[in-house]
């Protein structure tokens, strides 16, 4: 069945909010990450939802790869591209995973700093990219790139298993989850603009998979997460210490 996409409802709940704005469906591209970053260096910074049925290259944060299932049906893959300004950046995934899963369900975890987990099992993951303006000193481009697995795939070696968003909401199509996701991130993406993570800590934190529990960091450090503090930052406690996690370089998962 082809995959019907609902461009003209998303356009009209967007536009009036973020004015130039556009809705793009790609049968196939290699990353709509990619893409939108290669728009921005290239000078094209206008607002646009870019959707790809299909990715070749998808990437997930700290280099890894965004597997995309055969079936263009099993998976949404999208990237907003947009100009902002926001006087600080920290939190901006948060905010975003905030978003996302108060649009899709009830049941679904945030993992620190850019997982949707459904039962300790990964559902989707955010990639936010920004590109500096050539002729601007303020803003910046920012791609915030969105995958979910609307069926958990059953190939490829992920370290966390996945999960689909069909076990919560049978049937889901990628058109009718994109619809019911993208009217409230612009709604959040633009507040966070205005205000910062803020509005959406105790949100994060209502929702966070790792709150309480023993942890250990790519660097080492283990502890007890105890939550994100008001920029966004994942706090652990430690045998010395709280440590304030803010780096995107940090990768954390429960302990064994
Ligand atoms: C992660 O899990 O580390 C983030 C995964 C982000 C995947 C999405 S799919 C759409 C967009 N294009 C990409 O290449 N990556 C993001």
């Amino acid at each position: 069945m082809p995959t019907l996409w609902p461009a003209e409802a998303i356009w009209e709940a967007v536009a009036p909010s973020l004015p130039g704005f556009t809705v793009e469906v790609l049968a196939e591209v290699d990353s709509t990450n990619t893409e939108l970053m290669r728009r921005a260096r290239a000078g094209v910074a206008e607002p646009v939802l870019l959707v790809a049925q299909r990715q070749t290259a998808g990437r997930g944060r700290l280099g890894r790869v965004w597997h995309s299932a055969a079936d263009p049906a099993a998976s949404l893959t999208f990237s907003l591209g947009l100009s902002l300004s926001p006087a600080d950046w920290s939190g901006l995934s948060l905010a975003v995973g905030v978003s996302l899963a108060e649009s899709l369900h009830a049941r679904i975890r945030l993992k620190w700093p850019n997982d949707l987990w459904l039962d300790d099992r990964k559902l989707g993951g955010i990639l936010i990219e920004t590109a500096s303006f050539r002729d601007r000193e303020a803003g910046r481009y920012a791609v915030v790139g969105v995958g979910v697995n609307l069926s958990a795939p059953s190939d490829g070696a992920t370290s966390i298993p996945p999960a689909g968003l069909r076990e919560l909401l049978a049937g889901v199509q990628p058109g009718q989850a994109l619809l019911q996701v993208v009217p409230a991130l612009v709604r959040s993406v633009l507040l966070f603009e205005r205000v910062g993570f803020g509005p959406f800590q105790a949100g994060f934190n209502a929702r966070d998979a790792l709150r309480n529990r023993s942890v250990v960091l790519s660097d080492g450090t283990s502890g007890t997460a105890r939550g994100a503090s008001a920029t966004g930052a994942l706090l652990v406690h430690t045998a010395d210490g709280v440590a304030i996690v803010s780096s995107s370089e940090v990768s954390v998962r429960p302990a064994a």
